[in-house]
């Protein structure tokens, strides 16, 4: 035992008692029939998903990042397609067990700086493993082979369960395009005028330090100084006007609702800062149009976005009040070839087409509000966004929800097809197109099963019981049997998990 781990026995000691002292004493040295576990742990690399093992920390929960970026577009071509960014992370924790060390997710970029509670701590070079390090400390390990990415924190003193810590994190370095593990562009995409920051399922750590799955949860705040004439487009509520000084601006915004870490944004383009609207409800909708559009593009996209408050109406209709503060959309000249639903403001790639407003809007209930578990639940996220807009398409009477249903399912499909079991489709197949499809038939499904009453007033119950968290398809059946008193087991596992076609209900 090292002299600082005895100082830390003894220091305990003091503070808590006797018996306790007997029983750290007892679990250093293991006595038998004790497993001999530390009281201190060093929380863990990952929170237990099954498809991405390092995604997210345990030991800890955030309650809050607040985070201050610097960011400079890259300059025009030919100059190389990097931004230059540097930031400073404040992020409220509370330990959720007694910790020694612990992690957060951090990918390409560098930390320069860090306090603990208002403590310097020492950026060192990884140590070998089990062996102890002095003083408050931190280290970074990035295998990109592995996809590991670890920041690890050593807070001295150690955090007791229940404490709350403020970490704040100086880092930066020179954005480029990572991509996700089916290689698709996501997480700080740069382009030649700004960013498009989209970071589903693990790509937020590629921007800001943070413990990476939707099972921590926090609120956000942020500071994003950019090029004068650059807008910065971030989740939540503009806190404030932009400020302007020494030609920077520094766009401010404040998200209060809790969100899962792929649905921050904060994207920086050549925006128009469009007029507020509202939905009947009174939920404030603010749009960010790139003001590069072709005319064909921004007419699409303007016909799209005027349809948001209607949506919001109908949506509400069907899964219950809408379940945060704002909404708003942001729309880029440049793509990552698809749209995210980013919490409170979906970001579009190219333009926003009405199908795909409907579908990213649906999500603010159905994948935002309630999140996966596992990203092996991902079907309850795509299947809902999918069949919202099977229903918006019934409601605006272009094609009922049953032909919808009708023209995926009577079509002849390839085996390979029917083989993806969409309740557990691997790392490599959560955007398949069985996910969506295959997920909104299942839900089509359901509805026949159980019928129109119990359907609908299950997705509402679905969405207040675990609103702010996250589920499991295990949970989603439990809501669906108690609405509708029926043992749904065998339906599940034949939309889910069978690799083959399923049969009609
Ligand atoms: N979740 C997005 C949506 O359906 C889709 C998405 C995220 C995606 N990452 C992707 C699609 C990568 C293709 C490739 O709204
Ligand atoms: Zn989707």
């Amino acid at each position: 035992m090292s002299a600082s781990r005895t100082t830390v026995v003894r220091g305990l000691a003091t503070a808590v008692g006797i018996v306790s002292l007997v029983s750290i004493t007892g679990l250093a040295t293991a006595a038998p029939g004790d497993p001999g576990k530390p009281r201190f742990t060093a929380g863990s690399a990952g929170v237990g998903d099954t498809y991405f093992p390092y995604a997210g920390n345990g030991g800890y929960d955030v309650s809050h990042y607040d985070l201050a970026v610097d960011y400079t577009p890259p300059a025009p071509a030919p100059a190389p397609l990097e931004g230059q960014f540097s930031g400073v992370a404040t992020i409220d924790l509370t330990a959720t067990a007694d910790l020694d060390r612990f992690n957060l997710d951090l990918r390409g970029m560098s930390v320069s700086a860090m306090t603990i509670n208002g403590k310097p701590a020492t950026g060192i070079a990884p140590p070998a493993p089990g062996a102890e390090v002095d003083g408050a400390a931190y280290w970074h390990v990035q295998d990109d082979a592995a996809r590991r990415w670890e920041l690890t924190v050593q807070p001295r003193p150690k955090l007791k369960k229940g404490q709350r810590a403020r970490l704040v994190v100086t880092y930066g370095g020179t954005t480029t395009r990572p991509t996700d593990i089916e290689t698709a562009p996501y997480g700080w995409y740069t382009t030649r005028d700004g960013a498009i920051v989209v970071s589903e399922p693990d790509g937020s750590m590629t921007w800001y330090p943070v413990s990476d799955h939707p099972r921590d949860k926090a609120t956000y705040s942020f500071r994003i100084t950019v090029p004068e004439g650059k807008v910065a487009v971030a989740n939540g509520l503009p806190d404030g006007p932009p400020v302007t000084a020494n030609g920077r601006t520094t766009w401010s915004w404040d998200a209060v609702d809790e969100q899962a870490s792929y649905l921050t944004t904060a994207s920086v383009g050549d925006f128009e800062v469009r007029p507020v609207t509202h939905s009947a409800s009174g939920v404030p909708i603010h749009d960010f149009v790139d003001s590069k559009l072709s005319p064909s593009r921004r007419t699409t996209t303007n016909a799209s976005l005027a349809l948001q408050p209607r949506m919001i109406d109908f949506f509400e209709s069907r899964f219950g009040p809408y379940p945060f503060s704002s909404y708003g959309s942001s729309v880029d000249d440049d793509s990552v070839g698809y749209a995210l639903e980013t919490q409170t403001r979906p970001v579009y790639s190219g333009q926003a087409v009405q199908g795909t407003v409907a579908h990213e809007l649906a999500h603010q209930w159905l994948g935002n509000a309630v999140s996966p578990k596992d990203w092996k639940d991902i079907w309850l996220n795509e299947g809902w966004a999918t069949y919202a807009t099977w229903l918006w398409n019934e409601e605006n009477g272009i094609r009922t929800a049953q032909a919808a249903f009708d023209s995926w399912y009577a079509p002849a499909r390839t085996p390979e097809y029917w083989a993806l079991p969409i309740g557990d489709p691997g790392p490599m197949g959560l955007f398949a197109t069985q996910v969506y499809n295959r997920g909104a038939g299942t839900l089509h499904a359901l509805r026949l099963t159980v019928g129109d009453e119990a359907f609908f007033e299950g997705v509402q119950t679905w969405v207040q019981r675990y609103d702010d968290s996250t589920a499991t398809t295990a949970d989603f059946q439990a809501v669906y049997e108690e609405v509708s008193g029926q043992d749904l087991d065998a339906f599940f596992q034949e939309w889910l998990a069978t690799a083959a076609k399923p049969s009609l209900p």
